[in-house]
């Protein structure tokens, strides 16, 4: 210790009163930060529970528009739509650019009744395959790469056209933020923006959305390892970010979140763009069920770790618990 230092240098002396804590604080949040992930079901007055993710739940899109009001008039920043397909699922994902799907239809639902929400829709195969992998597969059982990234431009532009503000691709396939930027522009889509699921780990932490989405089964034991990245990687991590760049992302994304801050930190440092950082489905549901056993206190925990996110730099947090957290942040319970 330096005894010049102390006992003139008192950094509780800030820390004392509440008003010098709240002056010297360095990072805020605020609902327009936030992205809130929503599981989207076919039929009228539909809800279904997810027991893996306590209190999120599958909804029809009449019920949806009635959360998504709830979430704007929060402030919540935006939307992100996964769907859950129950049939109609092929090796090809030829569900996946039906112009008339339940995403392209509950983007023109919500645009319409909720319009200053922002809209996020998933680019991936993964609800549409009857394998459950992201993409298109050979004999092998090897996702071929430009086959699927063929399909995604294709689902883009049905997102598009349905009047979608952010299409975020989300499979790691190579060259597919360029290809898509090409498909939209071509197709005269020229502020469709693209949200890149950039750095994406081949982590465990996705297990309970899978079950919200219903692609665990059709997975089985196979993995995603020849397409997402090694969570050992941070270099190949940076190089993903800095191709997506190139490609035309107008905004990067890091993917699980708590256990990965160091990318995102690493990101928003080499990058100075915007990042969005998704605290998945596994991290929300360590939260769950540490609080429903009275471990952890699931509101303090919850606001702690999106403050932690905005810290390491993201400018944007996906979480299950945008709409809780903006409540929270209104002064309601
Ligand atoms: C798939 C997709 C996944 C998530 C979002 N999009 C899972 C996966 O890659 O298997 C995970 C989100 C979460 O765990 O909350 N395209």
């Amino acid at each position: 210790m330096s005894t010049k230092a102390y006992p003139s240098i008192r950094m509780r002396r800030l820390r004392r009163d509440a008003f010098s804590r709240n002056m010297v604080r360095e990072t805020s949040l605020s609902a327009a930060n936030l992205i809130w992930p929503v599981f989207v079901i076919e039929g009228e007055r539909r809800t279904q529970a997810i027991a893996s993710m306590p209190g999120v739940e599958r909804v029809s899109i009449d019920i949806l528009i009635e959360r998504a009001r709830e979430a704007a008039s929060l402030g919540v920043g935006a939307i992100a739509l996964f769907p859950v397909i129950e049939s109609a699922k092929t090796p090809f994902a030829g569900e996946a650019y039906n112009d008339n799907g339940l995403v392209p239809r509950a983007v023109r639902a919500l645009k319409a009744a909720v319009p200053d929400i922002g809209i996020i829709t998933d680019v991936a195969l993964d609800p549409y395959t009857s394998h459950g992998q992201d993409g298109i597969m050979d004999d092998t059982g090897y996702l071929i790469n430009d086959e699927t990234v063929a399909v995604l431009v294709k689902q883009a532009l049905t997102h598009a056209k349905a009047g979608v503000d952010f299409v975020a691709p989300s499979d790691m396939m190579d060259g597919r933020v360029g290809a898509i930027r090409q498909g939209l522009d071509g197709a005269g889509f020229i502020h469709t923006k693209i949200i890149a699921y950039s750095a994406k780990f081949a982590s465990a932490f996705y297990g309970p959305f899978r079950d919200a989405v219903g692609s665990a089964g059709n997975l089985g034991k196979s993995s995603k390892e020849t397409y997402q990245l090694d969570f050992a990687n941070s270099d190949e991590a940076i190089r993903e970010c800095a191709l997506d760049v190139e490609e035309g992302a107008d905004m990067l994304m890091v993917k699980p979140g708590l256990p990965y801050l160091d990318i995102l930190a690493r990101v928003r440092d080499e990058f100075k763009m915007p990042v969005a950082v998704y605290q998945v489905s596994g991290e929300f549901a360590m939260l769950k069920a540490a609080s429903a056993n009275g471990w952890l206190d699931y509101k303090k925990c919850l606001m702690e770790t999106l403050i932690c996110f905005r810290r390491a730099g993201a400018s944007a947090i996906l979480t299950y618990g945008a709409v809780d957290a903006a409540r929270w942040m209104k002064g309601e319970s």
